[in-house]
């Protein structure tokens, strides 16, 4: 029995995302191929560090809070400013919203692009010292028509977004993206230096069999969820019950419900009146995602991407996943009017 060679015929991110701007002809400038690169590199750099961390004494607090409550980790801290210097350098920014910045970062005249990018840089940071998934998120607005940049051009729905990712720092880095034409997945080669196409067209399973809430909350959540969940946990006619599987960091919750299907939320409830999610850097392009992906994204009483930001760092109730899964969350928002 003869193996199978290896492939000899890579397809990298590059490769992929040069032959889309191939692909849509000499329309296409070649700015946001350039800067998915620098964010391909940010997300390279923060890889490295995120796996010497324990060695280079980069885990703990670096000692600030930032603008939505959070302690700052040094990772948060390094991880942000690797982005906002690879993003301001690329030439192809215009405005940045971070997660660890009170203010939009309106970008200088000589070095200014087209392109707004919003990003939480290090995503779950309470898992880092224990060595756990964490991530980076990211979402890509275009400036508007005869604007200069400024933050209004970044307070504009989720759906006008042209391009929203995340890379997962796990077992090995994957980077997850979509320019608005589906959704691919991409493993770092480490050796190569490389982020290969590993996951082509990733389409969320219309049903799953896990759920993923923090139930930790459950004597502050709102009666649909309340009822949602039981009645995954308690289901009639013997069918089985759900799994449960919390992470705490929201890319991978979301990167495992993107493989497996079932649904991942964080609700808003009587503690948190709007939840904790932040709606540019984190609800918005992982709604993005979804969509891209075949899959729901809602707040149980509308579309995410829909949402009109009035803040950079506003929150917004999340539940996202398999269609059928959110589809029956959302039934017991509609008895619930
Ligand atoms: P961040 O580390 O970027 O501040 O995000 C934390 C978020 C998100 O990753 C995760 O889904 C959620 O917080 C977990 O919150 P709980 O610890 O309240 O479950
Ligand atoms: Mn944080
Ligand atoms: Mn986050
Ligand atoms: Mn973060």
């Amino acid at each position: 029995m003869s193996e199978e060679l290896p492939s000899t015929d890579i397809i990298t991110l590059t490769r992929h995302i040069l032959s889309d701007q191939y692909r849509l002809g000499p329309a296409a400038t070649g700015d946001l191929t350039l800067l998915l690169n620098a964010i391909q590199t940010t997300s390279k750099f923060i890889a490295t560090n995120v796996r010497k961390a324990r060695l280079i004494n980069l885990i703990g607090l670096a000692g600030e809070t930032n603008v939505t409550g959070d302690e700052q980790k040094k990772l948060d801290v390094l991880s942000n400013d690797i982005m906002v210097n690879a993003l301001r350098a690329s030439r192809k920014t215009a405005v940045l919203v971070s997660e660890e910045l009170e203010d939009a970062i309106v970008i200088e005249d000589k070095l200014k692009g087209k392109y707004c990018v919003v990003f939480d840089p290090l995503d779950g940071s309470s898992n880092i010292d224990a060595g756990v998934n964490i991530g980076t998120i990211f979402g890509v607005y275009k400036v508007s028509e005869g604007s200069t940049g400024t933050v209004a051009d970044v307070l504009k729905p989720g759906s006008e977004m042209v391009a929203a990712g995340y890379t997962m720092y796990g077992s090995s880095a994957n980077l997850v993206l979509s320019t608005g034409n589906g959704v691919n997945g991409y493993t770092l080669d480490s050796a190569l230096g490389e982020f290969i196409l590993t996951h082509p067209d990733i389409k969320i399973p219309s049903r799953g069999k896990i759920y993923s809430f923090n139930e930790g909350n459950s004597m502050y959540f709102h009666p649909p969820v309340v009822n949602y969940l039981n009645s995954i946990k308690y289901p009639a006619n013997g069918k089985s019950p759900y799994s449960a599987r919390y992470i705490g960091s929201m890319v991978a919750d979301v990167h495992r419900t993107f493989l497996y299907g079932g649904i991942f939320g964080y609700p808003d409830d009587k503690k948190s009146k709007k939840g904790k999610l932040r709606l540019l850097y984190e609800a918005f392009p992982m709604a993005f995602l979804t969509e891209q992906a075949g899959g729901i994204a809602t707040t149980g009483r509308g579309r995410i991407l829909d949402i009109v930001p009035t803040d950079i760092h506003e929150r917004c109730p999340v539940f996202l996943g398999s269609k059928d899964d959110v589809n029956d969350l959302l039934k017991f928002y509609e008895h619930d009017k």
